[in-house]
């Protein structure tokens, strides 16, 4: 039975459930982990719609790590700017030759990851990892390798667990769907 919330003007149906977030951040977390043995990783979050995912994740890393934010913009609405904001930047004596994992909530169009990664060579810092929970690979637009997916989504507006639409919705423990025609 499909639950449906109202946010704003629009209606969203539920479309992958909190059980599903769970075995995949479990697997992505199994994964890094292996990777990182006898490394001390930062987990650099992309804030806010990335809180809850990366609050799991570090659950599920086996290690010593550390956690820090950054945080961006480009949405408005249901639509991205293209246009990215950099609001909180890099703290780059901390990050400068440690191993860094970004991690966005989505990555869409790639446009707010290709963003921060310029500002990583400008500052001079090496590339990061990046790791994601959602990545839409009908919308991203973009060269670089996203180096760790949880899922892959079709091109279709979610909310749900972090991710908002116009500040609403973040709390929402399942991922919703935009419902297209009502
Ligand atoms: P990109 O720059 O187009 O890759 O988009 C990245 C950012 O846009 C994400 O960190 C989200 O904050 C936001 N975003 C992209 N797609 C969605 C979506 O389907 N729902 C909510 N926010 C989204
Ligand atoms: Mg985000």
């Amino acid at each position: 039975m499909k639950k449906r919330v109202r946010l704003h003007d629009k209606t969203f149906e539920t479309y992958i459930t909190e059980a599903q977030i769970m075995d995949s951040i479990r697997q992505m977390g199994r994964q890094i982990s292996e990777e990182m043995q006898g490394k001390t990783p930062i987990f650099l979050g992309v804030l806010n719609g990335v809180f809850m995912f990366q609050s799991d994740l570090v659950k599920s890393f086996d290690g010593p790590c550390e956690i820090g934010f950054v945080r961006y913009g480009s949405y408005e609405g249901t639509q991205s700017t293209g246009v990215v904001r950099q609001l909180i930047g890099l703290d780059v004596d901390w990050l400068r030759d440690r191993e860094v994992i970004l991690l966005e909530d989505i990555v869409d169009t790639g446009n707010t990851v290709e963003q921060i990664l310029a500002d990583f060579s400008q500052a001079g810092l090496a590339r990061p990892k990046i790791g994601t929970l959602f990545f839409k690979p009908d919308a991203f637009q973009k060269s670089y390798t996203v180096d760790y997916v949880g899922m892959e989504i079709p091109n279709a507006f979610i909310v749900g667990y972090g991710l908002d639409y116009d500040g609403l919705g973040r709390n929402l423990p399942d991922v919703y769907q935009i419902v297209e025609t009502e």
